[in-house]
């Protein structure tokens, strides 16, 4: 484990939900030990899928427990997220590749009140967060393209993660450092042991006939590799 490492968090991504009934499967992974919930926002230009606005993550908001982990996969971004953390979002994360000022749009999420995460395509180096890393709440490392859950795991994306980990240790930065796509029970020890700490997973919770064995799985196959 890295010094800089956190414990263990697991995000489950509400895109493999039942989105008829959001409340109820929200419900169901807080019960089974979910972290955080993580919200995929996609407009059909960054990505090409269109999923959820400020008005559900209001909603999300009522229902919810833990904290929302909203992930913006949209164009201009700047332009939305005072919206969405007034909805209820307690941590926002931005593409690298969607905004030209990447410090002053963290740094905006902050003086919003909400955690600032900066998030990698597969195809951008963890050294482009080299300059702002000691102003990051967490790194998000994308381990597929994003715009849409049940995608296989990008192999490369472990040795990105020990990259993202050495970045952020040589910058003394506490930030978290997510990874997202693809994770499942034989991908999660691999990323776990790179560095990553905190996990978002999406089918492999809720396609799970029981998401509370799907979470206490993930959880157990890091400590394994602990
Ligand atoms: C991908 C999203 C992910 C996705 C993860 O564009 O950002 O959060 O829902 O889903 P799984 O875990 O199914 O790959
Ligand atoms: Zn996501």
């Amino acid at each position: 484990m890295s010094p800089g490492q956190a414990v263990v968090q697991i995000a489950p991504s509400i895109l493999s939900a039942d989105f008829a009934a959001l409340g109820r499967d929200i419900a169901a992974v807080e019960r089974g030990g979910a972290d955080l919930i993580h919200v995929d926002v996609m407009d059909g230009h960054f990505v090409p899928n269109i999923t959820i606005g400020p008005p559900v993550v209001r909603a999300i908001k009522r229902v919810a427990t833990r904290p929302l982990d909203v992930h913006l996969m949209i164009e201009e971004p700047d332009r939305y997220i005072e919206a969405f953390v007034e909805a209820g979002a307690n941590m926002v994360s931005v593409h690298v590749e969607a905004v030209p000022h990447l410090h002053r749009t963290i740094n905006f999420i902050k003086k919003l009140g909400a955690r600032a995460g900066a998030v990698l395509n597969p195809s951008t180096p963890a050294v482009a967060l080299e300059d702002i890393a000691g102003d990051l709440d967490y790194v998000l490392v994308m381990s597929v393209n994003p715009g849409f859950g049940g995608q296989a795991f990008i192999e490369a994306s472990v040795d990105k993660v020990a990259r993202a980990r050495l970045l952020l240790d040589a910058a003394s930065s506490g930030a978290a450092l997510q990874v997202d796509g693809g994770i499942n029970r034989d991908t999660i020890g691999a990323v776990w042991r790179a560095g990553a700490d905190t996990f978002v997973a999406g089918h492999a919770v809720f396609s799970a006939s029981d998401p509370r064995a799907a979470l206490a799985e993930l959880r157990t196959r890091c400590e394994h590799e602990a």
